[in-house]
């Protein structure tokens, strides 16, 4: 297909994003907010966000902070989509309560000390099988950190671990439990998603897409490449592209966009997380060029995640230009700086000012 001087697609969805809270949220998200129409706002705060009542008032920190408290049944550009931290001691009736509540629309499930900020999460998978019993009767959405924790684990395999052990018995004892397999990295975890029912899920970001575990260490040690989980070779890469590409609704789009201040990052003790969310559809296009797909890109960014989650499509669209530019290699971050995914490179595809009123249908 020949590259298209421009490509407009529904204005899309970030099912899977972190925006951390106060100043450095108040610096990050109108990066997103600029791109997407909604976005699936991960709860790995320290406290994390553990219930109804405490996501919703994160939500309107967040809402605050980008000044957009549309009215009801306004078309508002961006709305934050809201997940609560699954723990030990998560009560069964938060699942009610997140049942009733159209912000709050899954649990996060994270292996304690998985990664950034997962000290509260489930430590033996037996403590939550009350709540994972609530939530599969309920129709609440499970999103998983799919990586074991085990140190003895090789770390390039701890998520084909997590597939083949407690995924599988999860999914085996609530056979009809909502799940999304977030920021899958190997073609183990692609093949099992694909094979799975229509109610399992899998979002993929764009530096699984892009690159190898090649990128850590091109050169010397590369920590804005270091996410959890961790790039992996490049055949895993290939079956990656191919899952994104290939128009099957199960796999959409969550950038897993992590800031972290430079100075932890470039660090003698790195913190995991890249941040893309300044050019995420830039990268996905990227992506999709090279994949000869871009007639795909809208499925994957803009239809299948709100199709999965229940949610009607967003109304507006954006448009990215074929133009060859060089985003900033860092970004204010509260009181310090962030250096984004992009650090030192050019991008082919640059977001335009949006063009349709962001709503939704
Ligand atoms: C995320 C973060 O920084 O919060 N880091 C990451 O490497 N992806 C946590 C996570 O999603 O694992
Ligand atoms: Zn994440």
């Amino acid at each position: 297909m020949p590259t298209p001087r421009a490509l407009t697609l529904t204005r899309p969805d970030d099912f899977h994003l972190h925006l951390r809270d106060g100043p450095a949220m108040a610096s990050v998200v109108p990066h997103t907010a600029a791109q997407f129409g909604r976005a699936l706002v991960m709860p790995n705060l320290k406290p994390p966000v553990t219930t109804v009542a405490q996501a919703l008032a994160y939500r309107e920190r967040i809402l605050a902070a980008l000044e957009q408290r549309a009215p009801e049944g306004a078309d508002s550009a961006f709305a934050p989509l809201m997940t609560l931290y699954l723990t030990d001691n998560t009560p069964l009736d938060e699942v009610a309560r997140v049942a009733e509540t159209p912000e709050v629309i899954a649990f996060k499930y994270y292996p304690a000390g998985a990664t950034t900020n997962s000290d509260s999460g489930v430590t033996a998978l037996e403590r939550v099988y009350r709540v994972l019993a609530a939530m599969e009767q309920q129709g609440v959405v499970l999103c998983l950190h799919g990586e074991v924790t085990s140190p003895e684990v090789d770390v390039f395999d701890r998520e084909a671990r997590f597939v083949e052990g407690p995924l599988a018995q999860i999914a085996r004892d609530f056979p009809a439990l909502r799940m999304v397999v977030e920021h899958i990295t190997t073609r183990e975890a692609a093949d099992w998603v694909e094979a799975a029912p229509a109610h399992v899920g899998a979002t993929i970001t764009p530096q699984h897409l892009l690159y190898s575990r090649n990128a850590l260490f091109t050169g010397g040690i590369r920590p804005h490449f270091y996410c959890l989980p961790v790039l992996k070779r490049e055949s895993h890469r290939q079956r990656l592209i191919e899952a994104a590409t290939s128009g099957n609704p199960k796999f959409f789009l969550g950038t897993d966009s992590a800031p972290h201040a430079k100075n932890s990052k470039e660090s003698c003790c790195g913190a995991a997380g890249c941040y893309s969310a300044h050019a995420a559809l830039e990268l996905y296009a990227e992506a999709f060029e090279a994949a000869d797909a871009l007639d795909r890109l809208d499925d994957f960014a803009s239809r299948f995640g709100a199709a999965f989650y229940g949610l009607p499509r967003n109304t507006g669209t954006v448009t990215l230009a074929r133009e060859t530019w060089s985003p900033p290699d860092a970004f204010a971050f509260g009181e310090e700086t962030v250096v984004p995914l992009t650090l030192g490179r050019a991008l082919a595809w640059r977001l335009r000012a949006p063009m349709g009123s962001g709503g939704r249908e």
